[in-house]
């Protein structure tokens, strides 16, 4: 198993992203999660297609996109086009997942799947042989900064169960103090925004992966 770390770059500086981005990926960061909110899904506005577009020219990272967006199967092409590798959708937001996931998968790029803390693993159950990736919110989706919600673990323990392959990312409230217990439940894609961006970009980059591959 791969064990990768998906800066958020919803706590970088929006003034100096290019440069930022590419401080985590100096240091090792193979993945870049893009954190799109539209407002309705979630409270929060983020930012969409043409921000993903630009920093496509900075960057060799795999575009991890999570669309925390109501019906994302209307703009999967878009974020296809902009640049994206991995569409993340919520199950909470698309009314047709099994259609949506499918879709995402015949466009040629990574599908995952991702669930709101309160969300039963029993949501996805039924697609996850045609998921690459089950993203586990570890906080209510909308803000970076908040603090992990500790019963989440147990359901990353009980997914690792259910598929011993499929990557298990973990997304809200990750930190250095928490890497090793998210791996050891069976984690292998963490994603970190405050964590990696508040202070020391290239420290906090090497200190989380080398937690990560510590367990
Ligand atoms: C939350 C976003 C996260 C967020 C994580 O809705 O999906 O990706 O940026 O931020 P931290 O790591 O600061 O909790
Ligand atoms: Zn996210």
């Amino acid at each position: 198993m791969e064990y990768i770390l998906s800066p958020s770059i919803l706590a970088a500086d929006f003034g100096k992203l290019a440069e930022q981005i590419k401080i985590t990926e100096e240091n090792g960061a193979k993945y870049l999660h893009l954190d799109v909110m539209d407002g309705a899904f979630v409270p929060s506005i983020s930012f969409g297609m043409p921000v993903i577009k630009s920093l496509r020219k900075y960057s060799g990272q795999v575009f991890d996109v999570h669309l925390m967006i109501e019906s994302p199967e209307r703009y999967l092409e878009d974020f296809k086009a902009a640049g994206a590798d991995i569409i993340t959708v919520h199950a909470e937001a698309t009314k047709h997942l099994h259609r949506t996931v499918t879709r995402i998968k015949e466009l040629g790029l990574k599908a995952g799947v991702s669930l709101n803390p309160a969300t039963p693993l029993s949501a996805i159950e039924l697609v996850l042989s045609e998921v690459d990736m089950v993203l586990i919110m570890s906080v209510n989706p909308g803000f970076g900064g908040q603090k992990f919600i500790p019963f989440t673990l147990d359901k990353i323990r009980k997914l690792r169960e259910m598929s011993p392959d499929i990557d298990i990312e973990v997304d809200g409230g990750v930190n250095k103090d928490n890497v090793a217990e998210l791996v050891k439940a069976g984690a292998n894609v963490l994603v970190a925004g405050t964590a990696v961006f508040g202070g020391d970009i290239a420290e906090n980059t090497k200190l989380m992966i080398e937690r990560m591959h510590e367990e």
